[in-house]
């Protein structure tokens, strides 16, 4: 008999459902007797021993179904070792819930944040197997995490469907692209849409040089202009100020992001109409695509196996096209970005695509 917590945690994604369907065929495939217990809204669950007992009908039907059957929640990895309001020790208690429920182990599926609790919990002495997931694709340890794949997709349809309006219109429109603090959404949206400026965090953009290439394309008589812009893009100028200059500057930002500070920016010195869209949270909407779908139950399957031989301490990566078992130590606390030198970059630029740099 195996007994098994799980877990999602952190902003929601696609495929978080065929993850968790994975990992529960594979081990009600495997004939061992097993009892889930999903712990509901992330971290939270398992600290407040908030779950439900799950069977194998509530993993039905899920694998195309978006969000999290589990709920998720943020808790930050720095407020864990505080106590909560009432004086409860977060970490202590999410021990004592696993001990009384006498689990074999916790899956956990989540990004960065979540990697770093996952991580501690291990070195406090529990079972843990995780899963990759986050649309930004930012995670150390593993080439894709899933729920990028349909995110991309929900960009690129974003960027497409600007195509045609920015073409009627001649305007320069600007597609801000979630993926926090790395560029790997937007990269691949904006390549995918034919972004023809694509600004990410890794390559900090001179605005000169992004009106230039409005310029370029007005004279060679292209009516209209698409930027593709990471929510986390900064310019040289924020790039060259120390921490504290960069929070002061941002303590009076008066922009809602920085797509309209650029907006305005292109707008001042080209003279032409700019408009801003942002897809935002529907990026992490919707029905897995079916790369995700295969892609997670894959992650899932592996995980279970990983649990029936009793291999913890792990996440469940792929690399190389391989799946491999990362040790959580060398995962937590470690962010995968852009490479500004990569094969990608060096074609996206011999396509012509402006990175303002
Ligand atoms: O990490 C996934 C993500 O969607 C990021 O791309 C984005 O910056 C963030 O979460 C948004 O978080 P929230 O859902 O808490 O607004």
């Amino acid at each position: 008999m195996k007994r098994i917590g799980m877990l999602t945690s952190g902003g929601d994604c696609q495929a978080l459902n065929a993850a968790m369907r994975g990992v529960v065929k594979c081990l009600s495939c495997s004939g061992e007797p097993v009892e889930i217990y999903g712990f509901l809204e992330g971290y939270k669950g398992l600290i407040y021993g908030n779950f439900r007992m799950l069977t194998g009908a509530d993993f039905s039907g899920i694998l195309t179904k978006g969000g999290t059957i589990l709920g998720s929640s943020r808790t930050p990895f720095k407020l864990m070792r505080e106590p909560d309001e009432n004086g409860l020790d977060k970490v202590e208690a999410m021990k004592q819930n696993y001990y009384k429920l006498r689990l074999d182990c916790l899956v956990i599926l989540g990004g960065n944040g979540t990697h770093k609790t996952a991580n501690m919990l291990r070195e406090e002495g529990l079972n843990v197997v995780t899963l990759p997931k986050t649309i930004d694709n930012d995670l150390w340890g593993t080439d894709m995490t899933f729920g990028f794949q349909s995110a991309v997709n929900i960009a690129t349809d974003c960027i497409d469907c600007i195509h045609t309006t920015a073409a009627s219109h001649g305007r320069v429109f600007i597609v801000e692209v979630m993926g926090h603090k790395v560029g790997y959404l937007t990269l691949n949206a904006g390549m995918a849409g034919g972004a023809d400026i694509i600004l990410i965090p890794e390559i900090p953009y001179d605005i000169k040089k992004v009106v230039d290439a409005i310029n370029k394309r007005s004279e060679r008589g292209s009516k209209f202009t698409i930027l593709a812009v990471a929510e986390g893009a900064i310019s040289k100028e924020d790039a060259a100020l120390s921490k504290k200059e960069y929070k002061k500057k941002m303590a009076d930002y008066k922009y809602p992001s920085v797509s309209y500070e650029i907006a305005e920016k292109i707008q001042k010195k080209t003279g032409l109409d700019v408009r801003v869209t942002v897809p935002g949270h529907t990026q992490r909407g919707g029905s897995p695509c079916p790369y995700d779908r295969v892609f997670a139950s894959r992650l899932g399957a592996q995980a279970g196996r990983m649990i029936l031989n009793g291999e913890y301490g792990f996440m469940v990566g792929y690399r190389n096209r391989e799946i491999v078992k990362v040790p959580l130590e060398d995962v937590a606390g470690k962010l995968k970005m852009v490479e500004p030198d990569s094969d990608i970059i060096q074609e996206a630029k011999m396509l012509g695509i402006s990175f303002g740099d």
